[in-house]
């Protein structure tokens, strides 16, 4: 493993050798945010990235009965438009790995209900997270576990989309014209709002999208990824070589 440490406010890159060996770290990663969590707050919060990349981390995590399984919330960071039983859902990937050890109970678990129409499943999400982040302001989720799309999208913030501009709403749906679907998200307040964020890409198909989100200059509307700068809390990069393959020797 190789890194860069961040200054003040600069996310820190960490890039690892293969898919397996970041799949072990940002397990790894996890459990420790977890656990420093609930021993300091008594309970974690995290909201849990979609797409097929992080199922080797919720493989591992499945398996470590070290995490203070208990005291954990987990939450979305963004779902597809479909119902919960559907292959392209997040929150069915994740009950077919991260939760198909039976370690977390079905309270613990809030899932967005992309089966409703988008605008009212956003709606109802943003109430199940207000819930579970009582009291004024921002929800802090203790860790954003983020991904990265080839076209710098993440969570479900596409480039050119209309979820980009929201600075008001915790959750919105979103139309992503070239997917031809609706997809609910996130919004950038609430990514900024955490207190660790982690973004892990891998594959050699993401090496331009994380070269173009790294880079000193860029725009949000065209590589999204860009917009997520959380203050005061962290962001990590956690990529394999692939991923990392445009990026230069600094
Ligand atoms: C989703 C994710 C999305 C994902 C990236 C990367 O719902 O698909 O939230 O932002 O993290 O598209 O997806 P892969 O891990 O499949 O490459």
């Amino acid at each position: 493993m190789s890194s860069a440490m961040s200054a003040a406010g600069t996310p820190q890159l960490d890039v690892f050798e293969g898919a397996a060996e970041l799949a072990d770290a940002v397990a790894e990663a996890i459990r420790f945010s977890s656990t420093a969590a609930v021993a300091a707050r008594g309970r974690f919060t995290i909201a849990l990235s979609g797409g097929s990349t992080p199922r080797a981390v919720y493989e591992r995590l499945a398996r470590d009965a070290r995490l203070p399984w208990p005291q954990i919330e987990f939450c979305f960071g963004d779902e597809r438009a479909v119902p919960p039983d559907h292959p392209d859902s997040n929150a069915r990937m994740a009950a077919q790995s991260l939760f198909a050890s039976g370690r977390a109970r079905p309270e613990q678990v809030h899932r967005i209900e992309a089966e409703l129409p988008p605008a009212e499943a956003a709606a109802r999400y943003e109430t199940t997270l207000r819930a579970v982040f009582p009291g004024a302001g921002l929800p802090c989720f203790d860790l954003m576990l983020l991904g990265l799309g080839p076209d710098g999208h993440t969570a479900s913030l596409f480039p050119g989309t209309a979820a980009l501009s929201e600075t008001t709403r915790w959750v919105t749906d979103n139309w992503v014209a070239k997917l031809n679907t609706a997809r609910i998200t996130l919004t950038f307040p609430v990514l900024n709002a955490s207190a660790e964020v982690l973004c892990v890409v891998s594959g050699a198909e993401k090496a331009n999208a994380l070269r173009d989100v790294l880079a000193d200059a860029g725009d949000v509307r065209t590589t999204p990824a860009r917009g997520v700068r959380p203050r005061p809390g962290s962001l990590r990069f956690m990529v394999d070589r692939a991923a990392a393959a445009a990026l230069g020797r600094s």
